[in-house]
């Protein structure tokens, strides 16, 4: 059994409130993947880009302070209530799960579902800043954290990952922009057994129109060949952007029924 870290999720907005941060002006028109904020560090202001991970995690709290506290992010808590009213309708323990979670970042997602009763989560991330931040955030919420491309799983990870006989993925604020692809996605699902859950969440625009990222077609395509048998969908605010406004995504949980093909990632 994995231990749970002793840092609970209530009191993650009094930790780090010291740094300070600046958003820039609200009305910057900016993209998701453009978001910037300055931070004073070190006696001068620095510039980081909201999607620059290495950048975020290295620094202690700031990930916490900037998208959980300053822009307000609900997904891992929306996502944790979702899935945990539905394993309560279909009478699952979460005790039994054997979550991977994918993109897993400094580890928020796994400590919801520590929380929650999982007692085996491992970790997956494409920076190593990602799990030396998890290391120093969160200790104890991963029994295990590989630092891989999901895209490019090569031969010995995708046998160690596969061992470990997961019947649960979570992903969450991790798909699409320059994040993970759909070919990355495929390989985590796949490593999922026939009848265990899912649980993610992705930009609700993603899958109303297809903006070249693939998920619209991924997702529209696993769900109506019952790859994926959705239990339950919800459009909700994410956080807001640097400019102030509500971004929508969607949270899907449900429940594998067979691999994604390669076919229906084109
Ligand atoms: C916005 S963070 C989300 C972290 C966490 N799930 C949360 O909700 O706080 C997205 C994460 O996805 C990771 N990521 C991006 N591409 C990836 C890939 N191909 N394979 C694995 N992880 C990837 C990034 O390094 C980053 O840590």
């Amino acid at each position: 059994m994995t231990v749970a870290t002793s840092m609970r999720i209530g009191q993650r907005s009094t930790l780090h409130n010291d740094l300070r941060i600046a958003l820039p002006p609200s009305d910057l028109l900016l993209t998701q993947d453009e978001e910037w904020c300055v931070v004073r560090l070190n006696g001068k202001w620095r510039e980081i880009r909201l999607h620059d991970y290495d950048e975020l995690f290295s620094v202690p709290g700031l990930y916490e302070r900037l998208i959980y506290d300053i822009l307000k992010c609900d997904s891992p808590a929306r996502i944790r209530k979702l899935f945990e009213a539905e394993l309560a309708a279909s009478d699952t323990q979460a005790g039994t799960l054997r979550a991977l979670d994918l993109g897993a970042g400094n580890g928020m997602v796994g400590e919801e579902l520590a929380d929650m009763g999982v007692e085996f989560i491992v970790g997956a991330d494409i920076i190593e800043t990602a799990a030396e931040a998890t290391r120093r955030d969160r200790p104890g919420v991963y029994a295990n954290y590989h630092v891989v491309d999901m895209m490019r799983l090569n031969q010995s990870d995708r046998c160690e990952l596969a061992e470990y006989g997961f019947n649960c993925l979570t992903c969450v604020a991790a798909l699409g922009f320059g994040d993970i692809p759909t070919e990355a996605f495929a390989n985590a699902y796949n490593l999922i057994e026939p009848g265990g859950w899912i649980a993610l969440n992705i930009k609700s625009s993603f899958l109303d129109q297809d903006d070249g990222n693939g998920f619209a077609g991924l997702i529209q395509s696993v769900i109506a060949n019952k790859t994926l048998e959705v239990r339950k969908t919800q459009r909700y605010q994410h956080r807001v952007g640097t400019n102030r406004q509500p971004i929508q995504y969607t949270a899907i949980v449900g429940k594998k029924r067979r691999n994604v093909r390669e076919e229906m990632l084109t």
